[in-house]
């Protein structure tokens, strides 16, 4: 245990039947740390931050958080969740709409039984914090979804939570409010400290957010990592797949050297194949279509293409360049030159990563 963890998951292992849901997690996450927890649908998000919050038993392993063991079945051991001192706020605008925005904020503090005057300095300043103080008297229901969501926020705020839990808070809310919300919450936690544990599909919330993010598939981790170096340094080709955008080229050997499938030009020598794709017969060469440059002929670097069709994207001009009988994606600045529709032209991968065809 490293000297800072607080939430600690120790070989958290959740089955649903045949399902396993979560397969022998283990993880730790520091005081005032945020800390996402990334993946398609279906690999085991929601039910690891719920057995977290003590809404899901476990099937093995533990939940800690500070030196307080909250779940253990080997030990039947189980804190209910009112005693997990979390905050949390789920996708679904869970507010209760025939109470008013104040009371939403108040009603778990009383069931708590603090005290009337705390109640009141605790809602006034977790709706101030959340700029719905003007909006204290009016029903959550005639807000809009970022408002319902805020009153969701102020709410878990209001219990000065050590842990908040949230699991895709943002995702019913449309794109612009979402980005503007995410640095909401992102100002909420530098002021009151608490630890967030961030469930999300998007990968790019996950990278605006985090100090660091897990990426999970089927119940098993596959990366914890800082988002810069999950992006630059992907543990394996689902982790590049996930991350970004990506592109795959099938190459394969002839005579020792490497060929994209189709072409007659082997690829640059400076282009450093690791060595265990020495026994494959067809593998891949991934690459983001940011991180490809188009050249000339001259440049040893350059693989021949031709130019299958080139679109503007305001932004950025997206190509498709054919080598051999593969497509590769290349994406430029739209002050950039590059080739037309098309044309022959000559490209540079920069930062490849390479893959076996099944891994
Ligand atoms: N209450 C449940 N009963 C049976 N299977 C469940 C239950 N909850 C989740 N699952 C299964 O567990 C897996 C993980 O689900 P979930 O944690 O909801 O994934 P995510 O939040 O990443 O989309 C899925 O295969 C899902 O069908
Ligand atoms: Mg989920």
């Amino acid at each position: 245990m490293s000297d800072n963890a607080f939430v600690r998951l120790i070989n958290v292992t959740k089955q649903f039947g045949d399902v396993t849901a979560v397969n022998n997690l283990n993880l730790e996450i520091a005081k005032g740390e945020c800390f996402s927890m990334l993946g398609p649908s279906g690999c085991g998000k929601t039910t690891t931050l719920r057995m977290v919050a003590g809404f899901e038993d476990l099937t093995d392993g533990e939940v800690w958080v500070g030196d307080k063991l909250f779940s253990c079945p080997k030990k039947h051991h189980y804190t209910p969740p009112e005693n997990r001192n979390f905050g949390m706020v789920f996708q679904a605008f869970a507010v209760w709409p025939h109470m008013n925005v104040y009371d939403n904020v108040a009603f778990p503090l009383q069931l708590r039984k603090l005290s009337k005057s705390e109640i009141e300095s605790r809602v006034r300043e977790a709706l101030t914090a959340t700029n719905l103080w003007q909006d204290k008297d009016i029903s959550p229901a005639d807000l809009s979804g970022g408002g319902k969501q805020r009153v969701a926020l102020a709410r878990a705020l209001a219990i000065n939570p050590d842990v908040m839990l949230l699991d895709e808070p943002l995702s019913s809310l449309d794109p612009h409010l979402r980005e503007e919300m995410r640095f909401e919450i992102k100002d909420l936690q530098n002021k009151y400290g608490f630890s967030v544990i961030y469930v999300t599909h998007d990968q790019s919330e996950a990278m605006a957010l985090s100090d660091r993010i897990l990426v999970m598939k089927l119940g098993v981790v596959q990366q914890i990592d800082k988002p810069l170096d999950v992006y630059n340094n992907p543990k394996n080709k689902f982790v590049f797949s996930f991350i970004g955008v990506s592109s795959y080229t099938d190459v394969e050997w002839r005579d020792g050297k490497a060929f994209v499938t189709g072409s007659d030009k082997p690829l640059p020598a400076t282009l450093e194949i690791p060595e265990r794709m020495r026994g494959e017969k067809v593998f891949n060469l991934a690459s983001r279509p940011t991180e490809i440059k188009f050249t000339d002929a001259m440049d040893v670097n350059g693989v021949e293409g031709a130019v299958l069709r080139k679109a503007f994207l305001g932004e950025i001009i997206d190509y498709l360049v054919r080598i051999g009988n593969q497509e590769v994606r290349v994406q430029i600045g739209r002050r950039d030159i590059g080739p037309e529709n098309g044309e022959k032209c000559f490209i540079k991968f920069q930062r490849p990563f390479w893959y076996k065809q099944d891994e």
